[in-house]
């Protein structure tokens, strides 16, 4: 894949499968801008990208919640590398809590970075999207179809990134841009996965329910981003595309019960 010259933005890009999917875009040639809320974290995927191989890389720490501040970052992103041929929205928030023992607010909270941060990532962007030519990829996950125990925020909100992402295939295909969902399945070593599988029995249990038999690789998510941005999937746009070993076709499974099992069970142990 040769995305030489392409100007490459990728939200909450500085950590896991996300800064997985913006290494790949810059081993490619492309120009990087990465944003999150730590400074820190931008500083360090900044030079990383540059060791992989960006041709430019430019990078700002905002919180995808604050609307204002999204716009912001994303106009200086096209005053640094010019219009946008990919933009990965990928930020998210994700904890284990069952609805009746969590608060209004830790539920709003994921709706907010999640959802609501997509809103404001698409909207930030759309005037420096590349006509016709955009492609557009939001970051989803299995609980936007399967439901799981414990993750009722998370589903809501990631169904509702689906959602934003066949709408605006319509909305905004009239003007050339593409936009796609991916779903990562169970990634090995992302952040994700430490706080829905904590445990090495829980670890073993999801390889086993993986029709294809082993975790995903961020390199695994990284590679349909590139064939999804890329002359090849030049018709393709609307589509919510799993990376998952096939674990949605065996549905929630025993992890959809797995994660109430063990909150249920903290509950009995430690009653508030
Ligand atoms: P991660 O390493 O925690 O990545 C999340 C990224 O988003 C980080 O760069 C984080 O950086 C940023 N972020 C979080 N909240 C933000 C906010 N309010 N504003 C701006 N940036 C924010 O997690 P991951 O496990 O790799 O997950 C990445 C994506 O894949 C997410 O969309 C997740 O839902 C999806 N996914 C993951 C898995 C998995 O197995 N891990 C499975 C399915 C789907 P800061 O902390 O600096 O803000
Ligand atoms: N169980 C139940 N509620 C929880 C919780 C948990 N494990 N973690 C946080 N909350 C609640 C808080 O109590 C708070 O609600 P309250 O005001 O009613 O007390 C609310 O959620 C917001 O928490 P806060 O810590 O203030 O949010 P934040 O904005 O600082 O952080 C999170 C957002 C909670 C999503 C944090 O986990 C985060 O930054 N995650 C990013 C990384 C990540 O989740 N990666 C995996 C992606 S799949």
């Amino acid at each position: 894949m040769d995305f030489a010259g392409q100007t490459v933005i990728v939200i909450g890009g500085t950590s896991g499968i996300n800064r997985g999917i913006a290494e790949a875009f810059a081993a490619s040639g492309a120009k990087l801008a990465v944003a999150s809320r730590s400074q820190e974290k931008v500083d360090d995927t900044l030079t990383a990208l540059k060791e992989a191989g960006a041709a430019e890389v430019v990078g700002a720490a905002f919180d995808v919640r604050d609307p204002e501040a999204v716009a912001e970052g994303l106009r200086q992103f096209h005053e640094a590398l010019g219009d946008f041929d990919v933009l990965v929205s990928g930020a998210a928030g994700n904890f284990p809590a069952l609805t009746s023992e969590m608060s209004v607010n830790a539920f709003k909270t994921v709706v907010d970075i999640d959802l609501m941060g997509t809103v404001h990532v698409m909207k930030g962007a759309y005037p420096y999207l590349k006509r016709p030519g955009a492609s557009i990829i939001n970051i989803s996950a299995p609980q936007a179809f399967l439901p799981y125990e414990g993750q009722a925020h998370v589903c809501a909100a990631k169904a509702g990134v689906d959602q934003i992402t066949r709408t605006l295939s319509m909305e905004w295909g009239v003007e050339g841009i593409r936009v796609n969902s991916v779903v990562p399945g169970f990634i090995e070593g992302t952040e994700g996965a430490r706080r829905l599988a904590p445990t090495e029995n829980a670890h073993e249990e999801i390889k086993q329910d993986v029709p294809l038999g082993r975790w995903g690789t961020t390199q695994d998510v990284a590679n349909a981003c590139l064939f999804l941005c890329s002359d090849w999937a030049s018709y393709i746009s609307g589509t919510v595309l799993s990376v998952d070993g096939a674990l949605y076709q065996r549905g929630s499974g025993k992890f959809g019960q797995m994660m109430g099992q063990m909150l249920r069970a903290q509950a009995k142990e430690d009653p508030k």
